[in-house]
């Protein structure tokens, strides 16, 4: 594993946002694993801002999303096919056929996760994914003391979970309860993963998943198995390191 530290926020995200543009510059035709949260916000900034100056190039790229909320359409504001479009799919020149997120709308959500896993599959997996920690150790959706082998799934979100992603809504009432999530088992079989965190916040949860035990109370602890991780982290998430 390699860890990357960045002075603070905008250094953390260029330095990924260069490890990404690495991977569509070596592999144009990449397919990408890609997260959403605050977090990634900086990265897809910079990575907008590199394809307006002409150096970057995603018309062969295709993307496959973590995950949804369960219930929520498209088009809402707090969707993260919406936060896919608003801050980084339509700013860049990625086809829209070729991006790809879990519908949460879907009236057979087995079917849907099911097709999910399908798509990934039929893309030939992914080449680089993309993640950012929630408050839980959770990465993705795939929250603490679900198996490690999951695929595709919908998940009940830990009240942790729904309090730090309420920011984002009105209120914690607001909040979806369910999800649907790559399970970590397509997550560990991407070729390459990028994982990036900022701030205190993070500092003790990536403490335990990058050098605790690995369990599936802190999920994104099995990244320890993976052959090919870079961790992208600022000096305040890595405060208890
Ligand atoms: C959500 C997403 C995760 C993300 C996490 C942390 O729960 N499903 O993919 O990593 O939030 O978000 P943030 O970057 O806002 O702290």
């Amino acid at each position: 594993m390699n860890i990357l530290w960045a002075p603070d926020y905008p250094a953390m995200s260029r330095k990924a946002a260069n490890i990404i543009s690495a991977q569509v510059i070596l592999k144009p035709d990449s397919v990408l694993g890609l997260a959403t949260g605050s977090t990634p916000l900086g990265v897809y900034r910079q990575l907008v801002d590199w394809y307006g100056k002409g150096d970057l190039d995603f018309s062969r790229v295709h993307s496959v999303n973590l995950d949804e909320y369960v219930g929520l359409p498209p088009d809402h504001s707090r969707s993260y096919s919406y936060y896919m479009r608003n801050y980084f799919f339509s700013h860049v020149n990625i086809g829209p056929e070729n991006t790809n997120v879990p519908d949460g709308m879907a009236a057979d959500l087995d079917a849907e996760c099911e097709r999910y896993d399908r798509l990934i599959e039929s893309l030939g997996g992914i080449d680089l994914q993309l993640l950012g920690i929630g408050s839980t150790g959770h990465i993705g959706f795939n929250e603490p003391n679900e198996d490690f082998d999951k695929k595709t799934h919908k998940v009940r979100l830990k009240q942790a979970t729904i309090d730090a992603n309420s920011r984002f809504f009105e209120s914690a009432d607001a909040v979806p309860r369910f999800a649907v999530t790559m399970g970590i088992k397509a997550m560990m079989q991407a070729k390459k993963i990028l994982l990036i965190a900022s701030g205190e916040e993070k500092a003790e949860v990536l403490c335990r998943s990058l050098f605790g035990p690995v369990t599936p109370e802190v999920p994104a602890s099995i990244l320890q198995m993976h052959p090919c991780v870079t961790v992208v982290a600022d000096d305040a998430a890595l405060s208890v390191v």
